[in-house]
């Protein structure tokens, strides 16, 4: 497995490979490798015969109070996670390969963008298009791979490919669960084991709301329930549970097709957040 720290490197080992007639995933993550890192991996091998994985800490993806110095970053272990899953190359960009001192550009995604996350946290998801255009254009792969975990994340990274004619194909992988249905986070190192106990209610909540939505309840009622049972549970704040369409985010008004049910709380220092289909 190659690890890679300049963009001129990636660029060529990946052109490399595309020379070669072989088809390359892209696996961006900010570190801090779980099982749900590497299921994306996966099926990035099963969907092309090469996979990178990227790994940086974003900067311009945190707001000023929140956790970019304190967030977990094991360079070692990652790498050897990465390598047990098959990985073929891991980019770990130095320093200024991504925003070098005089950068100026920001990548916005309009509309979707300022609903739920957006709202909760300004800036984030241009942060998050900004560093994601930039990979893509650093690498050109066939296909990159994002959690379905990040949904709004990822609706907004599948926006701005297609907007800024990027070729590449996106593709949403499934969340992963701990047996409980706690959906895998690197932030769930912040729990600590009392609040690791309380944190699967999130997930109980959301479940709960889509049952009664799907036997008629009225959306807006549905998500007040699931606030009021997770703050119940020990969550000491939510920030938002919202049933919306999956495609346009607008909020439901009545049972139709392709509604999700989007959650964030906080537990602790940690902020969780989640997504199922209704
Ligand atoms: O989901 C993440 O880990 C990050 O937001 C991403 C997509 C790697 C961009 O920094």
């Amino acid at each position: 497995m190659d690890v890679i720290r300049t963009k001129a490197a990636l660029r060529a080992r990946v052109a490399q490979w595309q020379a070669a007639g072989e088809a390359v995933a892209l696996t961006p993550t900010m570190g801090a490798v779980h099982e749900g890192h590497l299921s994306l991996v996966r099926l990035g091998l099963e969907r092309a015969d090469r996979c990178v994985a990227t790994i940086f800490v974003n900067p311009r993806q945190f707001g000023p109070n929140e956790d970019f110095t304190t967030y977990p970053r094991d360079e070692e272990g990652d790498l050897a996670k990465f390598r047990s899953a098959g990985c073929d190359a891991v980019y770990i960009p130095d320093p200024g390969q991504m925003y070098g001192t005089d950068y100026k550009t920001e990548v916005t995604v309009t509309d979707i963008s300022d609903v739920m996350e957006g709202a909760s946290r300004p800036g984030f998801f241009t942060g998050v298009a900004t560093v994601v255009s930039k990979l893509l254009i650093q690498s050109l792969p066939d296909i990159a791979i994002f959690g379905e975990k990040d949904f709004q994340q990822l609706a907004v990274i599948r926006t701005m490919a297609r907007d800024l004619d990027l070729p590449t194909e996106i593709l949403g992988a499934p969340t992963v669960r701990e047996a409980d249905g706690l959906a895998l986070s690197s932030r769930n190192a912040y729990l600590t084991p009392r609040e690791r106990e309380i944190a699967p209610s999130l997930h109980r909540a959301m479940i709960a709301a889509a049952e009664s939505v799907r036997t008629g309840a009225a959306p807006h009622v549905a998500a007040e329930q699931a606030k009021r049972d997770v703050l119940a549970a020990g969550f000491q704040q939510v920030a938002y549970i919202d049933i919306r369409s999956q495609d346009t985010f607008a909020p439901a008004e009545a049972l139709s097709e392709n509604l999700r049910i989007f959650a964030a709380a906080t537990l602790g220092s940690c902020r969780l957040i989640d997504n199922i289909a209704v």
